[in-house]
């Protein structure tokens, strides 16, 4: 057994155990990243797609976006489509901002690379992790690695394992309040080797179901389809994932998807979930760790930029000045943020999917809803400043 200490033991290395870790290592504090997964799966894993614009400036006042500068994709807007009808949001226009296309996994890579060229302590392929004494003045990491267990004694934990990760279960049941709401239906993702045509995303309610158009880089689409919660993906060939996506996604204008070679196929489930608080003693959850947000409206990555960024900032005070202040407001400073974006997740969810068990009533309120904000100024600001992202307090 080897035994060791450092400030901040961050269990997680997705991009908010990865940010906090670089955040801390710029204000002088040390930490250890402890992870599951190899770096090469934590580097290629596909996921979402969309930073606000606070976020690029978050990883540009952190010298991290060299790469995203030359790479991003800069957009002005999106497009909402109803039934082979677009509508342009113009986000600048309306917000005098634009959010940056640029993929979670690319943002993970340039962490990863930034954190090793500064000497970071990040282990990936950890085996058990178990956390030990959060309600103490010394917490404990154990972990499991290659067939030795180190302890990691530290001043704080961060659990930024994930939704399914052990963190969040550390805090007593009587200590969190958990808030959920599952949604009955899926999306079917895939990355398709084909330029994109299309100069910015398009979100299109369908009478079968939501379509959404997206892209990575001028070379690859990303697409989505709306489907059942469990579906079975052997049941979708290629045929019919592009004959699905035409359908939806095909508009008035004679616009259709380009088709291309499909890189890889997935489900993505669809949840909003909130765990409060977000602290119990020494440990403080950040990112899907405490909460989940259905994609639509492209916030999880976003979430958690913003909580380790307070988190980062309250970790500083504490160390340079002694400060509980900001630690003690950490949670309730997350969480209105939190609840803000999943308003709006939620919302996008219910304005462009189709419901199974919804009345003709539902629909026709639907059907005005998407008017309503495709139509109007004011409707159309108050998704265009949600979208972009609402400023850190
Ligand atoms: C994506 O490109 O993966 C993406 C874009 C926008 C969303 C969700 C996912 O709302």
């Amino acid at each position: 057994m080897a035994a060791s200490e450092t400030q901040v033991g961050i269990v997680g290395a997705g991009p908010a155990g990865l940010m906090l870790s670089h955040l801390l290592h710029q204000r002088g504090i040390d930490s250890v990243v402890l992870e599951a997964r190899s770096r090469s799966y934590c580097e290629q894993r596909v996921r979402a797609g969309v930073l606000e614009h606070t976020s690029v400036q978050m990883l540009r006042e952190a010298g991290v976006s060299e790469r995203l500068e030359r790479e991003a994709l800069r957009h002005e807007g999106i497009e909402i489509g109803v039934n082979g009808v677009l509508h342009r949001i113009p986000f600048v226009e309306l917000t005098g901002k634009c959010v940056t296309v640029y993929g979670q996994q690319e943002v993970v890579k340039d962490l990863i690379a930034r954190r090793l060229k500064d000497g970071g302590d990040v282990r990936f392929e950890c085996g058990e992790v178990s956390l030990h004494g959060v309600d103490g003045e010394r917490p404990l990491i154990r972990v499991e690695k290659d067939g030795s267990v180190d302890e990691i004694r530290c001043d704080y934990i961060a659990g930024c394992d994930g939704s399914h990760g052990i963190s969040r279960r550390v805090f007593p049941e009587a200590s969190i309040n958990l808030y959920e709401r599952m949604y009955p239906f899926a999306w079917l993702g895939i990355l398709a080797e084909a330029p994109p045509t299309r100069e910015e995303l398009v979100y299109m309610h369908h009478e079968r179901g939501f379509a959404l158009y997206s892209m990575r880089s001028p070379q690859i689409t990303r697409l989505y389809l709306q489907c059942g919660p469990d579906e079975d993906l052997s049941k979708w060939s290629d045929d019919r994932i592009w004959h699905e996506l035409h359908t939806r996604l095909g508009s008035a204008d004679g616009w259709r998807p380009t088709e291309g070679r499909i890189l890889q196929k997935g489900v993505t489930g669809m949840r909003s979930f909130v765990a409060e608080p977000l602290q119990h003693g020494r440990l403080f959850l950040a990112g899907d760790a405490a909460h989940v947000v259905p994609p639509t409206g492209a916030k999880g990555m976003n979430l958690a930029m913003a909580d380790v960024y307070y988190l980062a900032e309250a970790l500083s005070a504490r160390f340079a000045k002694n400060s509980d202040e900001k630690l003690r407001t950490y949670s309730a400073t997350c969480l209105a943020r939190v609840w803000r974006a999943q308003r709006f997740s939620w919302w996008m969810t219910t304005l462009l999917h189709r419901f199974e068990d919804e009345s003709a009533f539902d629909h026709k309120r639907q059907l005005a809803e998407l008017d309503y904000v495709t139509s109007s100024r004011a409707a159309a600001t108050s998704l265009a400043e949600n979208y972009v992202g609402l400023p850190l307090q």
